[in-house]
């Protein structure tokens, strides 16, 4: 089928390459020229695993196209989905939606001939119907049909999670819409991916609802680690005791400095407006946001804390930036917080992320941005790990420990065991185990 994808941000560029992989001849369109310039020459606008070599190798093919030209791209195709950003309305929490109605609009416009207009972009409930207001005013005469279609990948596993996806939801309103959802997925359902055909406004809402029950989880173990912290409890222990229970799970129960990045936290707040709106406080979903806001600045306090809270003029070394591993995407990453708190208590920062940086620059000011671990250390006070890429699971303590002015080593992610850190001359502390518990290892393995 000939498809068109209408942002190509991390969904829809994800989306465009994975379905031209299964045979589908996708045209791709952005309003940023110089994106399209870069996609069109193989240059890749965000770091995904996997990604550039499955760009290039379907641009090859002849299934994969990159274009500002929506006219054009409208003309050829069946079904054009829709991947525009969503982020949070400043002003009150709410999902902004202008660009769902400019890309609507622009659609209207441009198509000429039937469509099925597929919104893949994360929506409240009941947009695809002011969606579908928008085009029918703009067009009376069109024939088109709004789908929802959700996207459930992750960044960092982002082309594993379309390729293999748990499940697919689709929300339709007629059996055209229907069939022509079927024929883009008949791939995945012939490999025996779920595909759950539900209505419009379930689509919608499933999304939210699924986002902020993972958000859920993860508030949920942060706040028993804090209580672990004082109570002489392990809340490896404890997540490890939970997540063998099959119906708790092993994944989203390890404690960390909060949950970030471009969804959780704006689709938490836009599910808590939603219902206000109409009546039905999530008031679980309220708790959590507000915890979690909490959580990231109170790490900067747990820092400083290490630093028997002298922290002006000292120099904190930052070992990860973006909000999780294998993504260079920064939007609401911990770090932002963490590090802003500690500048706000006089710190002076270095950092270091394999992908990051860049996207770091926007975020972040007064920040020395190094090119590896140990430049990133050099002359540090104290070296905090905030993302758990795998470079940070085997760090060389020996040569860190050399150039470092002091040796405090603050684990947000929990990689290590207190011992190993206090053998290798750290004083270390992580998240959910007490303190003195650690310096009770240093002091046994001291003496041992
Ligand atoms: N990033 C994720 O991990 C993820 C996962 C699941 C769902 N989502 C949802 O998918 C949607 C897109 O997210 P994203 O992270 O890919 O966003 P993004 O900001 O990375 O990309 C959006 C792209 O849309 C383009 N765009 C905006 N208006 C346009 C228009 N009228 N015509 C053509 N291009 C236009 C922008 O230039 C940009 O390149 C959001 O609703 C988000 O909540 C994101």
């Amino acid at each position: 089928m000939k498809i068109a994808i209408i942002g190509v941000g991390y969904v829809g560029l994800v989306s465009g390459v994975c379905l031209s992989e299964v045979g589908h001849h996708v045209t791709c369109v952005d309003l940023n020229t110089q994106k399209i310039d870069k996609l069109n020459q193989n240059i890749m606008p965000i770091y995904e695993p996997r990604l550039s070599d499955m760009v290039a190798a379907n641009r090859a093919s002849g299934r994969l196209h990159f274009t500002t030209d929506l006219a054009a791209a409208l003309n050829k195709t069946d079904a054009a989905f829709v991947a525009v950003g969503t982020p949070s309305r400043e002003s009150d929490g709410h999902a902004d939606l202008s660009q769902v109605y400019a890309a609507a609009e622009s659609i209207a416009e441009q198509a000429a001939k039937p469509l099925v207009i597929i919104n893949k972009s994360t929506v409240p409930v009941g947009t695809g119907d002011e969606v579908e207001s928008i085009v029918k005013e703009a067009r009376p005469e069109l024939h088109f049909d709004i789908v929802s279609n959700p996207e459930f990948l992750r960044e960092g596993a982002a082309i594993k999670d379309f390729m293999t996806p748990d499940r697919i939801v689709i929300g339709v309103e007629s059996d055209y819409a229907k069939a022509i959802m079927a024929e883009i997925y008949a791939p995945f359902a012939q490999e025996g991916y779920p595909i759950l055909y539900v209505n419009r406004r379930t689509s919608e809402l499933t999304k939210y609802a699924a986002n902020s029950y993972l958000a859920l989880k993860l508030a949920y173990i942060n706040e028993v680690a804090d209580l672990c912290e004082v109570v002489g409890a392990d809340i490896k222990g404890v997540s490890k005791g939970i997540g063998l229970d099959s119906r708790i799970g092993e994944k989203f129960v390890n404690a960390g400095p909060g949950y970030g990045g471009s969804c959780f936290p704006k689709d938490t707040l836009a599910l808590v407006r939603t219902a206000q709106d109409h009546e039905r406080p999530l008031r679980l979903i309220e708790m959590i946001v507000s915890s979690n806001g909490y959580r990231k600045r109170a790490m900067s306090r747990k820092i400083a804390h290490m630093c028997e809270n002298q922290i002006k003029g000292k120099k904190i070394a930052i070992l990860g930036l973006t909000f999780k591993p294998n993504t260079d995407d920064m939007r609401e990453a911990p770090s932002i917080s963490i590090i802003q708190g500690l500048q706000d208590m006089g710190a002076k920062i270095s950092a270091y992320d394999p992908q990051g940086i860049e996207n770091a620059k926007s975020y972040l000011k007064n920040v020395t941005y190094c090119k590896s671990i140990l430049a990133c250390v050099e002359n540090a006070d104290v070296a905090v790990i905030v993302t758990e890429w795998d470079e940070f699971r085997e760090l060389p303590f020996a040569e860190m420990r050399a150039k470092m002015r002091s040796s405090v080593l603050v684990d947000l992610r929990n990689l290590y065991e207190g011992k190993t850190l206090n053998a290798h001359g750290f004083d270390y502390q992580c998240v959910g185990r007490p303190l003195e518990t650690q310096l009770c290892e240093r002091a046994n393995n001291d003496s041992g």
